[in-house]
C-alpha cells in the first residue's frame, strides 16, 4: 500500500514536479552547498520569493569557501528583504564551520549536521535527503496537510504531531528519499493546496480519505495564537545638513545586525512631529504599526548621520524599507 503510494507520487513528480534552480531530479544533489543555502532561505520564505535571492546569492557566494570568507555585512546585503536575518548569520556561521571544522567537506552524518547553525529537525532531514539521498523524512506544513487529508485526521494539528510523523515516515520511499522529499513538497505546493486543492490531479486520490469530502479545505485544523500588537513611532531625524540618523541593531534578537531608524513603543519622544504616515508590518508573532515622525536635531545618541543618498549602503529590514519608502528616503 505505502509502496504503491510512493510509486504513484514519484511517477507524478517525474511528469509534473517543479524544476527549481536548487533542485536535482533523480538522486543526491551534486552540490550540498546549494541545498543548504536554499533550505535555509526556504525556512520562512516562499519559493517564489526565494528564486531571485538564491540566484543572486549563489552568484556572489558560489562556494562554501566564498561564503565563509565574506564579511557578515555583505551577507546581510544579499539577504536584505528576505527577513529573519538570524538565518543569514546562522548560514554564514555554518559555512565557516564547514570550512574550518570539516575541512570544506559537507557533513552527512546526522550528529554532525546537527552541529551546524540554523538547522532544526526539518532542515536537517531535508538537507540529508536532498544533498545525500539519505532516507530521512521531511515533515513541514505541506506534508502535515497532505497526511491529515490522506487519513482524514480532523483533530487540531497540535494534537496530531506524533501520528503525522509516524505516518510520514511509513510513507517515505527509502530507495528514493531525495526525489520523494521533493515530490511531497511539490504535491503540497501544486495539488494539495490549503485552498481549492486540485484533487482530480492528485496521484493519491484513490487512497485519500478526504477526496470528494466537503471539509477538505478545513483540514488540517489550525488554532492560531493571537499576534501581539506593537504600536509606536519611528523617527526620521535630520541634522542641519539634511543628513539622516540611523543606528545598528544589537547583535541579538529580532533583526539584529541590520540598520534602522530609531523607533519607540507607546509614547512619542518629546519634540518629534507626527506625520500621519503609518507603516505596518507583520512578523511571526507580532503585528507592528508605526507612525512616522520627523525630528530636527544635531545629536541623537547612539548611531550616526548619513547622507540620504548613501542609505542604500546599509542593510535594512523590510519594515525599515517600508519606512524609507513612505518617508520618501
Ligand atoms: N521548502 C523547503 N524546502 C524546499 C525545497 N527544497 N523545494 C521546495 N520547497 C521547499
Amino acid at each position: 500500500m505505502n509502496n504503491d503510494l510512493s510509486k504513484k507520487l514519484l511517477d507524478w513528480y517525474v511528469a509534473s514536479g517543479r524544476d527549481l534552480p536548487w533542485r536535482f531530479k533523480g538522486g543526491a544533489h551534486p552540490s550540498p552547498y546549494a541545498v543548504l543555502v536554499s533550505e535555509i532561505m526556504l525556512q520562512q520564505t516562499t519559493v517564489k520569493t526565494v528564486l531571485s535571492y538564491f540566484e543572486r546569492f549563489m552568484k556572489r557566494f558560489p562556494t562554501v569557501e566564498a561564503l565563509a570568507a565574506a564579511p557578515i555585512e555583505e551577507v546581510y546585503l544579499y539577504w536584505q528583504g528576505l527577513g529573519y536575518y538570524s538565518r543569514a548569520r546562522a548560514l554564514h556561521a555554518s559555512a565557516k564551520m564547514i570550512v574550518s571544522d570539516f575541512g570544506g567537506v559537507f557533513p552527512f552524518r546526522k550528529e554532525d549536521v546537527r552541529k551546524l547553525k540554523g538547522l532544526g529537525d526539518y532542515t536537517v532531514a531535508s538537507f540529508l535527503a536532498l544533498a545525500f539521498n539519505l532516507p530521512e523524512t521531511v515533515v513541514d506544513g505541506n506534508v502535515m496537510r497532505i497526511i491529515c487529508r490522506l487519513y482524514h485526521l480532523t483533530q487540531p494539528l497540535d494534537e496530531l504531531k506524533d501520528i503525522i510523523r509516524q505516518k510520514a515516515e511509513a510513507l517515505t520511499d527509502k530507495a528514493h528519499p531525495a526525489d520523494y522529499a521533493s515530490a511531497i513538497m511539490d504535491l503540497g505546493a501544486l495539488v494539495c493546496t490549503p485552498k481549492k486543492p486540485q484533487c482530480l490531479l492528485c496521484p493519491w486520490k484513490g487512497a485519500c480519505l478526504s477526496f470528494g469530502r466537503a471539509d477538505i479545505e478545513k483540514i488540517p485544523l489550525r488554532i492560531k495564537p493571537l499576534k501581539k500588537e506593537i504600536n509606536g513611532f519611528v523617527y526620521i531625524i535630520r541634522n542641519q545638513n539634511g543628513d539622516v540618523f540611523i543606528r545598528k541593531r544589537t547583535e541579538k534578537g529580532l533583526l539584529s545586525g541590520l540598520y534602522e531608524f530609531p523607533w519607540s513603543e507607546g509614547e512619542i519622544f518629546a519634540g518629534a512631529e507626527k506625520s500621519g504616515l503609518i507603516v505596518t508590518h507583520i512578523f511571526t508573532h507580532i503585528r507592528m504599526r508605526l507612525e512616522i515622525c520627523f525630528v530636527q536635531t544635531e545629536n541623537a545618541g547612539d548611531g550616526f548621520f548619513v547622507k540620504a543618498a548613501d542609505l542604500d549602503l546599509y542593510p535594512f529590514s523590510t519594515l525599515m524599507k517600508k519606512v524609507r519608502q513612505k518617508a520618501l528616503l
